[in-house]
């Protein structure tokens, strides 16, 4: 069974009434990941954030969202709180963004956990030095007791992560999660991914403008365009035999970049 069911998923501007997503489906199952791939404004961040209810009030949101057999469009408020707090996690792009830089690190993943889980502030903080260590951050007490902006972009992203897992979310939304990281970050927050899919059974949904990084997370892709789905099915199909021309077109203009880059690199090219 899946954990996640997307079915006719819709989000209309109320404003303009202009349709901004259009006949979205998918599903997830446990330990599986989705990898969202698509040119920026294509729809994906108001998508994944259509699970978690966090769109702006102004985006209407019609079609089903099942997760674990409960429709979210269909809840409450106040339990739909509940399910995004403690069991859907989001990553988002700029993960230093959501910590209060005049607060030190450790008082608001304290507040955090507090928030969302009975822990005991034994059992937090031994819980938080766990994922610590599994995301390689080195010296966590001394990280713990900085403020936000003592700490590089990169460790801030990392410790968004061990937040998400430290809740043990069934599901993990990641929105761009490496983009706004330098190159040599970038794949350490990325070798990290991969070691949650090795080590956890959740469910993850990726989000990525990078073809290189689905095929390296992702078991399964959807790829969006304007709003609407384009082409899905596992990973091995759409990355390596696409039936559309508008994937294929990305994966072209990808490996011209890559072949541009070698190229470069070889002294071929003049920039
Ligand atoms: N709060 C909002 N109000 C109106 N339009 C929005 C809002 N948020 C996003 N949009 C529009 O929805 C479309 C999809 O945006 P988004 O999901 O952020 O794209 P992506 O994540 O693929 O880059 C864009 O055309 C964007 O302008
Ligand atoms: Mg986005």
């Amino acid at each position: 069974m899946s954990l996640l069911t997307i079915k006719q998923l819709y989000i209309t501007d109320s404003h303009t009434n202009q349709p901004l997503v259009s006949d979205i489906n998918f599903q997830i199952k446990k330990g599986e990941t989705l990898g969202i791939i698509g040119e920026s404004g294509s729809g994906k961040t108001i998508t994944c954030r259509a699970i978690t209810g966090l769109n702006d009030s102004r985006l209407k949101v019609e079609g089903h969202i099942y997760f674990d057999g409960i429709d979210l469009l269909k809840v409450s408020e106040q339990s739909l709180r509940e399910q995004r707090g403690g069991e859907i996690a989001m990553i988002m792009q700029q993960g230093s963004r959501a910590f209060d830089p005049s607060t030190k690190v450790r008082k608001q993943m304290f507040e955090t956990m507090r928030a969302h889980t009975k822990l005991s502030l034994k059992e937090i903080e031994a819980v938080l030095l766990k994922y610590m260590d599994f995301m390689n951050l080195k010296q966590p007490k001394k990280i713990m007791q900085s403020y936000p902006f003592m700490l590089s972009g990169g460790m801030l992203q990392r410790l968004m992560i061990v937040l998400a897992l430290a809740l043990k979310p069934k599901l993990i939304i990641a929105d761009e999660p490496t983009t706004a990281l330098d190159t040599i970050t970038q794949y350490e927050v990325l070798e990290a991914f991969r070691n949650i899919k090795k080590e956890f059974d959740c469910a993850m949904i990726f989000i990525s403008h990078d073809l290189a990084v689905i095929n390296q997370v992702a078991d399964s892709v959807l790829v969006m365009k304007a709003g609407q789905c384009i082409e899905t099915g596992l990973k091995e199909t759409v990355l390596y035999q696409p039936e559309h021309t508008y994937t294929k077109y990305l994966i072209s203009t990808k490996q011209k970049i890559n072949q541009h880059f070698k190229k470069t690199m070889r002294g071929e090219l003049h920039a």
